[in-house]
């Protein structure tokens, strides 16, 4: 993962604890690689269709950037699953996670425009000055990015 992103990811991890919420880092950085044994492991399970909706393929996942973190808790047996964002360390981390620089990068209802399912354990890093903003207007990084270069 990326030193800054690293840094903040680790000073949310310690906010969430003096909260009293265990939060666990599960994967970070992932090299093309790995997406690839996992892309292509996913797609002999499920299809490429299915997989396409929750799977990026290798070389097109944010985690290969690594300013992306998947994020789960001991309450949910550290899995990957939507019920992590009914849970109070789920909530607490869409409700903390801009604070600390990071977006919940595919949220529910979106689908349409991050192109992937919602993934409440799925944060990024786009920096302290604009996850607030992205945050409080309810964008996607699509949306915004797209706000942005037409205000230019
Ligand atoms: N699950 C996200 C989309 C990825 O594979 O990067
Ligand atoms: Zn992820």
């Amino acid at each position: 993962m990326r030193e800054e992103a690293a840094e903040q990811f680790h000073l949310l991890v310690e906010a969430a604890g003096a909260a009293g919420h265990t939060l666990v880092m599960t994967t970070a950085y992932r090299s093309y690689g790995f997406q690839q044994i996992l892309w292509d492991n996913y797609v002999a399970a499920e299809g490429e269709a299915a997989a396409t909706r929750f799977s990026a393929k290798p070389g097109q996942s944010e985690h290969q950037s690594g300013l992306a973190v998947d994020v789960s808790a001991p309450s949910v047996d550290y899995k990957l699953t939507t019920a992590f964002g009914e849970t109070e360390e789920g909530k607490w981390l869409a409700e903390n996670a801009s604070r600390f620089g990071f977006i919940l990068r595919f949220p529910e209802g979106k689908e349409e425009i991050t192109g992937y399912q919602y993934e409440p354990w799925h944060i990024r890093y786009v920096g302290k000055e604009v996850a607030p903003l992205i945050d409080r207007l309810g964008l996607t990084l699509e949306e915004y990015l797209e706000w942005i270069s037409g205000e230019e």
